[in-house]
């Protein structure tokens, strides 16, 4: 390896030249004069993955066991050591059986793309954020969306995905809500189970996380969730539930948070009973960054892997097995998942081995995502679409919308290539906690859609100021939004006040300002998490279009003329009022930082607990406004379309799955695509919410198309979790199945009795 190669973050021209050195290599084990490449009958791939990883162990030594059950610390940011040299300089990395051809696991974050590509002088697409993929309610864009990030990190190197969040939005101000796929288990589940199929088709490991509760940033690594088990499984647990048993994900990842008392890091009852026992997960865990805070007793619950670096799973667990605390047959165990994964997902048959990414593809996989996940909110005085060919003058306001769409922080955060729309040229690099705008102009969408328009911008940074430019245009396209990231939660869910030099900038100030200067005012939110509107009956229109990626404005224009028309429904509840939350305010922790004279011993056990209530239990999104009677501002499933949709027909028939079939007719003139959704209500004794999520299906229907639709329905879906028996359990009884396009608005409604 060229020293030029290294450290990580040299300028872009000398990574360019090392990519290119890479690229031009004949690929690993074929260079001439190389030595061949170790073998063994472990390569024999008519084997299962389980026989395979058991030849490989058999060769082992307690060495190369323990080396590969740790990391050797964060590449991205660590100086060039042996142990690390051989990565991809990513976020965590282990060092593989180099001796038996058992490569090494070199791991990237990638929620929504690739992270450190920028800074590693690589491109990567950013996807919108996965809430909005959740809003497309599409199963097939959820796959594609995986397949490309999973496509992307082989091209760049890497073997394994940091992705698949799907914790629950218990708490919608958690700071991570856009990196996540919605409130409901059925619905996060099924669409993470897509993606990791995308992901590992492309012979990436996948993983899914953050197992379990962590639903809120505040406090994240000493909370102890406080959660009874029927409501666990019936909530949060059932996501990862889904995603393990669809998905087949090659690892999960636990969470730093505790769960009713124990680290999930250490949690028997998560990682052994309930995800290694109950659900069979033949795959690995590993620990959140720095999550792992003991060595037996976390290998004994069931953790494989620490990383990123190995404070408890090197010297210490080598110490433990020799002295007989840990028993070989235990770590045998956790090196058997890693390699058995290894086997399962392709990185031993198919080397990481970079090759150039195709930006266009990128482009165009993310604009269809955000097409489909787009929300048309509010839609009155046939405000939209914009009429390209009536529209004489047009006037863009707000939140940066002349160079960019804002972008979701932390972990996830994809470098924009071209740098920080917002930053002076040169000043582009992506930092912990910085806002990145991607430079995907709305204002350049919009001029280059209305041929016959004059497209005038406002800044939005004054409301009278932005009145006055609003007032006697054709149409006002506002801006409003709210960023989070990794690391801190919403103090609201309110737009929030942001600061343009030493101006502070009221949105919702902007926003009442415009609508009332201009009756064709058209509301765009760029946000994670549901947004309060007590200025909701001001505009015309109002659409959620999420963090919403690399191409975020060519999407977005395509909705706001017509040429696609909205098909996103809300994943989240948009309620009324953070006073409407099941805790109007998020528990925080009393000690946040360690004693300056604590020991790195006492550091790595963790700061002191502090209670995290979930007493709301299963109720969770939806189901809690359901149960409570609140009125929500705008509910889960919710979303317009620029065509109508009609639901007739219902007919439900119970068996092994229950089968509810109904007509659906596209009842406008538009071509349209429409998310049938099915709830079920179920008998009084099983004591749930009034409803559940059951079922869905996005169909597309041609102008005044009817179509029939079937669903079927698993039966778990329909059970409660029977914290007796520790299964899940049908009740017999009467089921009632309700069919509709959100879940306030179900026209159709069967009943059947179901044993
Ligand atoms: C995050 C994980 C991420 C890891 C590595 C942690 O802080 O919680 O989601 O994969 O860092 O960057």
């Amino acid at each position: 390896m060229k020293p030029s190669c290294f450290p990580a973050r040299l300028a872009l021209f000398a990574f360019a030249l090392c990519s290119l050195s890479a690229l031009t290599l004949p690929a690993q084990g074929q260079r001439r004069g190389a030595p061949e490449p170790p073998t063994g009958p472990w390569k024999n791939t008519s084997l299962s993955p389980d026989e395979r990883a058991d030849l490989v162990l058999k060769e082992m030594t307690l060495d190369e066991k323990i080396a590969l059950i740790h990391g050797v610390g964060m590449p991205t940011d660590d100086p060039v050591t042996p142990e690390n040299a051989p990565s991809n300089r990513g976020v965590g990395y282990a060092v593989g059986v180099p001796r038996l051809g058992i490569p090494g696991i070199d791991m990237s974050d990638a929620a929504y793309g690739v992270r450190s590509s920028g800074a590693n002088g690589r491109y990567s697409t950013a996807l919108p954020a996965n809430v909005a993929a959740a809003a497309s309610w599409d199963t097939d864009a959820a796959y594609e969306y995986g397949a490309l990030i999973g496509r992307e990190l082989r091209a760049q190197g890497y073997n394994m995905s940091l992705g698949g969040g799907v914790d629950i939005t218990r708490e919608p101000r958690n700071g991570r809500t856009f990196e996540y796929l919605g409130e409901d288990p059925i619905l996060a589940g099924t669409l993470v189970a897509r993606l990791i199929e995308g992901t590992q088709s492309a012979h990436v490991i996948g993983d899914i996380k953050h197992y379990a509760f962590n639903d809120q940033e505040s406090g994240r690594t000493s909370g102890d969730a406080a959660i009874d088990h029927r409501a666990a499984h019936e909530s949060d647990l059932l996501a990862f539930e889904i995603g393990v048993a669809k998905g087949h994900p090659a690892a999960v990842m636990c969470s730093y948070n505790r769960v009713n008392g124990d680290y999930a890091c250490e949690n028997k009852w998560l990682l052994t009973d309930v995800l290694k026992k109950d659900w069979q997960f033949p795959g690995f865990v590993l620990s959140d960054w720095g999550g792992t805070h003991s060595t037996e007793k976390a290998s004994a619950a069931g953790l494989d892997n620490e990383q990123p670096g190995k404070f408890f799973y090197s010297d210490k667990y080598k110490e433990a097995v020799e002295a007989g605390r840990i028993p070989m047959a235990e770590l045998d165990e956790h090196v058997h998942r890693i390699l058995r994964s290894m086997f399962a997902a392709g990185v031993v048959d198919y080397p990481r081995q970079r090759s150039v990414v195709d930006p266009f593809a990128g482009f165009e996989v993310s604009r269809k995502v955000e097409e489909g996940g787009i929300v048309l909110l509010k839609n009155e005085r046939g405000a939209l679409p914009i009429d390209a060919t009536k529209v004489r003058s047009i006037v863009v306001i707000g939140a940066h919308s002349d160079v960019g769409m804002i972008s979701g922080g932390g972990s996830a955060q994809v470098d924009p290539i071209g740098g920080n729309a917002i930053a002076p040229p040169g000043k582009g690099a992506t930092r912990w906690q910085n806002q990145i705008w991607f430079p995907t102009s709305p204002l350049k969408a919009i001029t280059e859609r209305a041929a016959n328009a004059k497209v005038t911008f406002d800044p939005g940074v004054d409301p009278d100021a932005a009145a006055a430019a609003a007032k006697g245009a054709d149409v006002a396209v506002v801006f409003a939004y709210q960023w989070e990231s990794e690391g801190m939660d919403l103090p609201s869910l309110a737009l929030p006040k942001y600061k343009n030099g030493d101006t502070e900038v009221d949105q919702e100030a902007i926003v009442a300002a415009v609508a009332k200067a201009n009756p064709h005012t058209i509301v765009v939110l760029e946000t994670g998490s549901p947004v309060t509107m007590p200025w909701v009956d001001a505009p015309a229109a109002i659409l959620e279009a999420w963090y919403s990626g690399s191409d975020g404005a060519s999407a977005l224009g395509n909705v706001l003329f017509g040429t696609v028309n909205p098909s996103g429904k809300l994943p989240n509840t948009f309620p009324r009022a953070d006073a409407d939350l099941p805790h109007p305010t998020i528990s925080k922790p009393t000690v946040t930082h360690f004693d300056n004279a604590a020991s790195q011993e006492e550091r790595a056990k963790g700061l002191p607990a502090f209670p995290v209530s979930y007493d709301e239990g299963l109720k969770v999104g939806y189901k809690w406004y359901d149960a409570e009677n609140k009125p929500v501002l705008f509910p889960f499933g919710y979303g317009l379309s620029y065509t109508t949709f009609g639901y007739s027909g219902l007919s439900v028939t119970p068996g092994d799955t229950v089968k509810v079939t109904f007509t659906l007719a596209n009842t406008g003139a538009r071509e349209g695509k429409e998310i049938a959704e099915i709830y079920a209500a179920l008998p009084a004794s099983a004591q749930e919410p009034p409803k559940r999520l059951v079922g869905f299906s996005k169909v597309k229907l041609g102008p005044n198309e009817t179509k029939q639709v079937t669903v079927e329905i698993d039966r778990k879906y329909l059970s409660i979790w029977d914290e007796a028996k520790n299964v899940w359990s049908l009740l017999p009884g009467e089921y009632t199945f309700l069919v509709g396009g959100s879940s306030d608005k179900l026209p159709l409604k069967a009943t059947v009795s179901l044993q």
